[in-house]
């Protein structure tokens, strides 16, 4: 079988040596192979030193200065934090936690997000709107309309997002408004180098000219290497919680005004409580067990949280469906109050469909009705024990788990408790921060730790269970969607891993695959890749199915057999490589 030539390969599209047998290990080893991973994001990977560096507490400084300056003025400045699927997402979670922040002291809200894909994006998965560079740049260019002092924190994990690249490069030519920032995870060297559709650059290109920036301090670029992601290619996961706590990092910085030694001391807590979290091992590893059993057995999973608990939850199960090519119902999040609580910026989008329907009066109608033995319900946050109708959902015999905040204490299991087949105890001691923060700042930044230890949780639920039901092929996630230009390459990548075949006959066994034919044809074969990727919207199992076909050499229908038998695409390949 053909390895992946790893060489040239972004950071971020690599397979971390760490998590090779990920897809063997017990739940148990899942926790603690996770934990690993999670390390490298302090400790840092190979010759990179993780966060806390002086070079990435220069620049968080450096930019937090220049953040600072805007929030002197709020009425003619903004901080705009903008990204595509789960930076997109904590774009939006960032702005709302610092608006809430700046209001309650007497303040004009001034953070602003954009997501591609507008606030559908924000729970379901639209990835087409990523490829669109001019689309972005116009989507900045209204939200900083009428403003004269910009900081733009432009997200895309791995340097590679066109929206993103359309919204840098607009920042770059308006230069007396703008500092543009880009935040991600590979060396610049290694941004995506691809023709990006009806445009004249790459984004290597855009991150050249924003190195003669970062010279003229014009722009930034904060890219601190953390290593690879535990399942290849899910930025959501190492690279969501170091985007959150760069976020986080620089808005308090900026607004509490906080040194270096302090901003320091920050990235400690983070690290601190990401230990604390997975202590928990046994636990974890035990609601790991639930989720699969759950998803095994055609169950589903649901969230359901108060605030940015219930917002972590829906950001969690929104991004299985593109990363597992799992189905809307099989995860899903629900945050008390719904978009009443949300602050997004289309308002109340609940009409759109089912899936938009996210507060908890939305599950208790939608969903109570219909829980059985096979589902999973987590409560995030032992306050939920009395906001949902805890006697239902007992009595629907579906098993319950509920994640606490215990500060400093053993948990005492109390009546209410007794009904949950596990309680994972985040117990974590924040004393740390009575020496540098405010009241405020101390309130708020127990809340962010909170919250960032329960997406840690939740990953490793996610993933864990998806694993658990077969998805993941070594550490990589084979059932992926193809839903836009980086995705397609991705997928390539992925074929030409578990087949051996060459670059030629990997692209004619995806786009067999993706028009369900063994001869596609000329007009489908010159289709550009934006064809391909609409025509392989709601096809099942394209990247399996076409990795089989490169196998085998079996035809579509064959292959289509062979699936139906064998649904678990990870046992099907294993019997084809011997892997
Ligand atoms: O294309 C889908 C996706 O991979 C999401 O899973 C991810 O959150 C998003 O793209 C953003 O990626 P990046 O931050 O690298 O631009």
């Amino acid at each position: 079988m053909a390895r992946f030539v790893q060489g040239g390969q972004p950071v971020t599209e690599q397979s971390n040596e760490l998590t090779t047998d990920i897809d063997t290990a017990s739940p148990r080893g899942i926790v603690k192979i996770l934990h690993a991973c999670d390390k490298e994001i302090f400790k840092g990977w190979k010759d990179s030193k993780g966060i806390n560096n002086d070079v990435i507490l220069d620049k968080v400084v450096k930019i937090a200065l220049k953040i600072k300056e805007v929030l002197k003025d709020p009425s003619s400045g903004a901080v705009v934090i903008t990204g595509c699927g789960t930076s997109g997402r904590l774009a939006f979670l960032t702005a709302r936690t610092f608006n809430r922040y700046l209001t309650s002291r007497g303040k004009e809200p001034c953070f602003q997000y954009i997501i591609s894909g507008e606030d559908k994006a924000l729970f379901t998965s639209q990835e087409l709107a990523e490829d669109d560079p001019i689309f972005g740049a116009q989507a900045l260019e209204k939200t900083i309309q009428g403003k004269s002092k910009v900081v733009v924190i432009g997200v895309t994990c791995g340097l590679s997002a066109p929206f993103v690249a359309g919204q840098l490069d607009y920042c770059l030519s308006h230069r007396d408004v703008c500092t543009p920032v880009l935040l991600g995870f590979n060396p610049s060297h290694m941004a995506r180098n691809i023709d990006i559709q009806n445009w004249n650059k790459t984004f290597l290109d855009v991150v050249k000219q924003m190195e003669k920036a970062e010279k003229s301090g014009a722009g930034f670029i904060l890219n601190p290497v953390i290593g690879p992601e535990p399942i290849t290619g899910s930025s959501r996961m190492k690279s969501g919680s170091t985007t959150r706590i760069l976020l986080e990092t620089l808005s308090i910085a900026a607004l509490e005004d906080y040194s270096r030694a302090t901003i320091s001391l920050l990235f400690k807590m983070y690290e601190d409580v990401c230990t604390s979290v997975y202590k928990q091992t046994e636990s974890m590893a035990s609601v790991i067990q639930l989720a699969g059993e759950s998803l095994r057995s055609g169950g589903h999973i649901y969230y359901l949280g108060c605030d940015g608990f219930g917002l972590m939850g829906m950001i969690d199960a929104s991004e299985c469906v593109p990363t597992y090519g799992a189905s809307v119902d099989d995860i899903r999040g629900f945050v008390e109050g719904g978009f009443s609580v949300l602050c997004n910026n289309d308002g109340d989008i609940s009409n759109e469909g089912p899936y938009y329907r996210i507060s908890l009066k939305d599950f208790e109608k939608d969903i109570l009705p219909l829980i059985g033995h096979n589902d999973l319900i987590v409560l995030i946050g032992k306050e939920m024990i009395n906001k949902v109708d805890l006697a239902s959902l007992a009595s629907s015999q579906c098993k319950m788990v509920c994640m606490c905040f215990q500060p400093n204490s053993t948990l005492c299991v109390q009546e209410p408790l007794e009904n949950f087949a596990v309680v994972v105890d985040l117990k974590h001691d924040f004393s740390t921060l009575d020496t540098v923060a405010s009241d405020l700042a101390k309130v708020t930044m127990i809340r962010l730790l909170q919250e960032i230890a329960v997406k840690w949780v939740l990953n490793g639920v996610s993933t864990g269970a998806h694993i658990l039901k077969g998805k993941v092929l070594n550490n990589m996630m084979i059932d992926v969607k193809v839903s836009n230009n980086k995705l397609f390459h991705r997928a390539l990548g992925i074929i030409q891993k578990y087949s051996g075949a060459s670059d030629d006959e990997c692209h004619l066994c995806l786009l067999k695959s993706i028009y369900n034919s063994d001869s596609p044809s000329e007009a489908q074969r010159s289709a550009s890749i934006e064809d391909h990727i609409k025509a392989a919207f709601g096809v099942e199992k394209v990247v399996p199915k076409a990795i089989l076909l490169a196998l085998s050499k079996s035809t579509v229908d064959q292959v289509r057999q062979m699936m139906e038998k064998q649904p678990i695409v990870r046992k099907l390949l294993m019997r084809q490589t011997q892997v």
